[in-house]
């Protein structure tokens, strides 16, 4: 097997971990906010708050943080779907900010509508392959609650009921 079909087969596989979509964001150092569509994130620690948020290292999004020093976690609502496909690409802070309000909290932008958010301090930056581990100390978050917006086997979804 190549190591493109084997990496195509991990992909998939993986694919079946469903997750909740995020925009992480940080401000440029012209003091621009910047983002990227991120699912590869998970709480770490109670005591201190702690998460963690995994940069692909070509993403401008890593460098902006790591200049920065503050990272946003912004979790999308159902509809938000359209945001992370922008957030996704590499259109330019203009672009990805067009048609998404967005408020400074805790040295970090947070998108409007999400349905929680959590900022922070980036603090160390752990090697994983073609990606960085980055640990983030929280110092606010907030939760409006509604439907989040799922990723699952490589495509948007939706919760359609709820088990107990
Ligand atoms: C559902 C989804 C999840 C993603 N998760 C991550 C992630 O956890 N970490 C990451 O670095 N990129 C992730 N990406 C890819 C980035 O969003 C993409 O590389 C983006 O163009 C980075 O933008 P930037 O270079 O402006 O930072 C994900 C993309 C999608 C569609």
């Amino acid at each position: 097997m190549t190591d493109s079909a084997r990496q195509r087969d991990f992909r998939n596989a993986i694919g079946n971990f469903a997750t909740g979509v995020t925009v992480v964001t940080a401000f440029t150092a012209d003091g621009l906010p910047t983002g990227m569509t991120a699912n590869a994130i998970t709480s770490l620690s109670l005591e201190p708050l702690m998460m963690i948020v995994c940069f692909d290292k070509l993403a401008r999004t890593r460098a902006a943080a790591v200049q920065c020093g503050r990272v946003g976690v912004s979790v999308l609502a159902a509809g938000q779907e359209s945001i992370s496909k922008v957030f996704a690409g590499k259109g330019s802070e203009d672009q990805k900010f067009a048609n998404v309000g967005w408020r400074e909290r805790g040295g970090a932008p947070v998108l409007d509508g999400c349905v929680a958010w959590f900022t922070g301090e980036l603090g160390e930056l752990l090697p994983g392959g073609d990606h960085e581990i980055g640990v983030v100390t929280v110092s606010e978050f907030g939760a409006d609650g509604g439907e989040p917006l799922l990723y699952w086997r490589g495509a948007y979804a939706r919760i359609l009921g709820e088990t107990s």
